[in-house]
C-alpha cells in the first residue's frame, strides 16, 4: 500500500478549517500512524493519565471517575498532565469506555479499584431499551467541551476513543469486571439474535461518540477491544468483526488514523487489522516482528512493552525497550507504547526516562557490504 492510500491518509476534508489536524498532520504520531518514515519514534502510553501520577490523585479526589470526566476543566487538565510531565507525542482523552452507555442511561458506574459496574446488567431484549442512540451533543456535551479545550491547548494530536462493542458488552452483560466473560459468551452463543442487536447498538454508540470527538478536535481515534482476546478467531469473525468493521467504516470519511487495540489478541491481529484499522495495538505476548507479518503491509503497529517492566524499574525496562525499538523500526509505521495500560504502581520517573530514551533512539544503519581493496 502506498503512503497516501487508505482512509487514514485521506486529506481530512470532512473536518473544519480550524481543526488541529491541519497543523498537526506532520507530527510524529500522525506520520507514523500513516506508515510514513519519522526521524524519531513517537511514543505515548495507554492510561498515561491516571493513578500513577501524584498530580492526578491530587486533582481527582475520591468521587466517581464519571464526575471528574463530566467536568471539562478537570478532564482537560488530567489529559494534559502526562503530556507536560513526559513530553509524549500524543494525548489520550481523559474519559472511560463506559461513558456513552452511562450517559444514555444504561445505569453503569465506574467503581474505584474495581472498574465498571452495572447494578442492573443486560440480560434480556427489554434491556436494549436502556441503550438508545447516542446524541453526543445532548448526552455527552462535557466530553466535547473537554475536547474543545484540549484542541486549543495541545501541540500534539489528541487521541479520542471508544470501547469496542464486544468489550463494552462484556461490562454491561456481566455487570462487573470478569475474567472468563461467561455470561457474555453465554448470551452470544445462546441468543445470537439478541447478541447481534446488542452489538449493533454498541457499534452505533461507538461511532457517534468517536465521530463527535473528532469533529470537536481529536486528530485520531482508538477503539479499545481490551477483552476480545478471550474469543477464538472463528468466534471473533462471526460475533464481533462485522460490528467493529462497521465502526471503522463509518469513521473512514473523517480521514483520521484509526487504531485498534486488545489484550491477548495475538491470534486475532490479522482480523483486527482487516476490519479497517490504520494502526494495530499489540500486547507484550507477541513479538513485533510476528505482529508485522500478521497485520500485513500498510498498517502501523503500536506497542508493546509489558507494563509490569515499568513497575520493576529502569534497569528492567531498558533492554526490553531496546529489543522493541529494534523490532518496531524495521519498517515505517511504528508507535512506541505499552502492551496494555500504565499500572498504578508505576514510578512516573521511569516513564519520563523511557520517553526520552525512545526519542533518542536512532535505528542503526544497515551494515554496508565489505568492499575489498584491489
Ligand atoms: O490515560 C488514559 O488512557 C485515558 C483515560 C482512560 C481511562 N479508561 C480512565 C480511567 C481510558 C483510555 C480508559 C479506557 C478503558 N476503561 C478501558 C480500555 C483500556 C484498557 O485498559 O484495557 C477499559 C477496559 C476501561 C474500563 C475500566 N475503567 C477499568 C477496568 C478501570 C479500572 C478500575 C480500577 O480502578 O482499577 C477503569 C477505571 C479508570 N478509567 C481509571 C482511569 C484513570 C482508574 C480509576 C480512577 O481513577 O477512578
Amino acid at each position: 500500500m502506498s503512503e497516501t492510500s487508505g482512509a487514514g491518509a485521506a486529506p481530512a476534508a470532512a473536518l473544519p478549517a480550524d481543526h488541529p489536524i491541519h497543523r498537526l498532520g506532520d507530527s510524529l504520531y500522525m506520520r507514523a500512524a500513516r506508515c510514513r518514515r519519522t526521524e524519531q519514534v513517537p511514543v505515548w502510553f495507554q492510561r498515561q493519565a491516571g493513578r500513577s501520577l501524584p498530580e492526578y490523585r491530587a486533582l481527582r479526589g475520591s468521587g466517581s471517575i464519571l464526575d471528574a470526566i463530566a467536568d471539562p476543566a478537570t478532564a482537560a487538565e488530567i489529559t494534559l498532565q502526562p503530556v507536560r510531565r513526559y513530553g509524549v507525542d500524543a494525548a489520550v482523552l481523559f474519559s472511560d469506555i463506559v461513558v456513552p452507555a452511562a450517559a444514555v442511561g444504561f445505569g453503569v458506574d465506574v467503581v474505584p479499584g474495581v472498574g465498571p459496574v452495572a447494578g442492573n446488567p443486560l440480560r434480556s431484549r427489554n434491556d436494549l431499551d436502556r441503550l438508545p442512540e447516542l446524541d453526543a451533543e445532548v448526552h455527552t456535551p462535557y466530553v466535547l467541551d473537554t475536547v474543545r479545550l484540549l484542541a486549543a491547548e495541545l501541540d500534539v494530536p489528541l487521541v479520542g476513543f471508544a470501547g469496542a462493542p464486544f468489550t463494552v458488552a462484556s461490562y454491561l452483560v456481566e455487570g462487573a469486571p470478569s475474567r472468563q466473560h461467561l455470561r457474555t459468551k453465554s448470551l452470544m452463543y445462546a441468543d445470537t439474535a439478541l447478541w447481534h442487536d446488542l452489538m449493533e447498538r454498541l457499534a452505533s454508540i461507538a461511532v457517534a461518540s468517536m465521530r463527535s470527538q473528532v469533529l470537536a478536535g481529536a486528530s485520531a481515534v482508538q477503539l479499545f477491544d481490551s477483552w476480545a482476546g478471550t474469543l477464538s478467531p472463528a468466534d471473533y469473525a462471526e460475533f464481533v468483526a462485522p460490528h467493529s468493521k462497521r465502526v471503522f467504516d463509518e469513521l473512514a470519511d473523517l480521514g483520521v488514523p484509526r487504531a485498534h487495540f486488545g489484550v491477548g489478541t495475538g491470534e486475532l491481529l490479522d482480523q483486527m487489522a482487516e476490519v479497517g484499522a490504520d494502526v494495530v495495538g499489540v500486547d507484550w505476548r507477541v513479538p513485533l516482528e510476528a505482529a508485522r507479518g500478521r497485520v500485513g503491509p500498510g498498517v502501523a503497529l503500536q506497542g508493546n512493552l509489558d507494563p509490569a517492566l515499568c513497575v520493576a524499574g529502569w534497569d528492567a525496562v531498558r533492554p526490553a525497550a531496546d529489543r522493541i525499538l529494534a523490532a518496531g523500526t524495521q519498517e515505517p509505521g511504528y508507535i512506541f507504547n505499552l502492551g496494555h495500560g500504565v499500572l498504578p504502581e508505576t514510578d512516573p520517573a521511569v516513564l519520563e526516562r523511557l520517553t526520552d530514551y525512545v526519542h533518542a533512539y536512532r535505528r542503526p544503519l544497515p551494515k554496508q557490504p565489505d568492499i575489498q581493496p584491489d
